[in-house]
């Protein structure tokens, strides 16, 4: 990469994506440095973006040619596979560039991607984040990162105090902060279920979820008061034309990394089996329209109640999951 500042780009405005995008957006205007240049699959997911001084571009190879940083945030390991895929494969002399990926995929993915970029002169950095969409929004995502020295001291003057409050530094090994990150969500999604738990013992037994919440926020923390506060206001099961805060289907996915890697090592995460089980009969009942939360739903079921509490959407109509539309020309 040229000594000039770098030119940033970024692919995926979902619901992490966006407020990312835009606070690092912010910080380029506010440096007076280039504008970032952004793509997604849905073009007019960006079109805030666009109004803070973004760039689109409809086309993932162009976003590549044209950028010396390339952040993604997509759903899985597949998407990332197809994207640096496309990147290889395209013309563009991919020397010197960075790609940060910030998604939570699997530490093989990001092991193999990193070698067949490092073929290419290019390094991959994996940058996963703690903290959903709020927390994303006001810049204060904990963020580990790992791969290569050099390209990680270049990056994180966009991350620190940009889209981020902390940063974990894992290391040249690249796959390291994927490990911590899947690791962590094994605390994340626990915890969602114990919640769970808490509010179905308070609703059943009477002493009513108000006061459970104020309990669960004073004495456990904010975050696992915000895990509450996605039962009590419903937004575990969102309305169907809404991008669920962190997707029941991400969850999972989440879930299954971290079982599968448990299993290759010989032990076993058997609280976090039930959790996997529980979020896969929630998608099962009420489709991929859940947020990660909605094991909830399922814990309502067993101490017969509805899965839908009085603030939730009403509903147990299915949609099409977002992450098996093709990806088509736009990446
Ligand atoms: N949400 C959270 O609280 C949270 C917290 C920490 C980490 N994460 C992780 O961060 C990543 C992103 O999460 P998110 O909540 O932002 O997900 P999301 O809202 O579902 O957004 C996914 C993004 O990827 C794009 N995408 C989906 N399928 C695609 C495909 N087949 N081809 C190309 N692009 C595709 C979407 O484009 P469209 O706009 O066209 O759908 C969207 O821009 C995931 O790995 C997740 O596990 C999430």
């Amino acid at each position: 990469m040229a000594s000039h500042k770098p030119q940033i780009g970024w692919y995926g405005i979902g619901s992490m994506g966006r407020p990312m995008a835009e606070n690092l957006q912010r910080h380029l205007a506010d440096n007076n440095e280039r504008p970032l240049i952004y793509s997604n699959r849905t073009l007019r997911a960006g079109d805030t973006l666009e109004s803070l001084g973004a760039i689109p571009t409809t086309d993932f190879t162009d976003l590549v040619r044209r950028c010396d940083i390339v952040f993604t945030m997509i759903p899985n390991d597949d998407v990332l596979q197809r994207l640096m895929k496309l990147a290889i494969a395209s013309s563009s002399d991919l020397s010197n560039k960075i790609f940060v990926d910030c998604s939570t995929v699997h530490p093989d993915t990001i092991k193999k991607l990193s070698s067949d970029l490092d073929k290419h002169e290019a390094a991959l950095l994996s940058a996963p984040v703690f903290g959903g969409p709020s927390v994303a929004a006001t810049g204060s995502l904990v963020f580990a990162i790992s791969g290569l020295k050099s390209a990680c001291l270049i990056v994180e003057k966009y991350i620190v105090n940009v889209m981020g409050r902390k940063l974990i530094h894992c290391g040249e090994n690249a796959s390291n902060a994927s490990l911590l990150k899947i690791g962590g969500n094994i605390v994340t999604l626990s915890l969602m279920e114990a919640v769970g738990e808490a509010q179905v013992f308070a609703e059943k037994t009477g002493l009513g979820t108000e006061a459970m919440e104020q309990l669960i926020t004073e004495s456990f923390g904010a975050v696992a008061g915000g895990y509450s506060q996605r039962l009590t206001s419903g937004i575990y099961a969102p309305p169907l034309d809404t991008r669920p805060g962190f997707g029941i289907s991400l969850a999972i996915k989440d879930a299954k990394h971290a079982l599968s890697m448990a299993e290759e090592h010989g032990f076993q995460l058997p609280g976090l089996g039930l959790v996997d089980k529980h979020m896969q009969s929630a998608r099962d009942y009420g489709g991929e329209c859940l947020d990660s939360s909605a094991m909830y739903g399922i814990l309502r079921q067993q101490a017969s109640l509805s899965f839908w509490n009085k603030t939730s959407r009403q509903s147990g109509a299915l949609v099409t999951p977002h992450d098996t539309k093709d990806l088509g020309d736009t990446v």
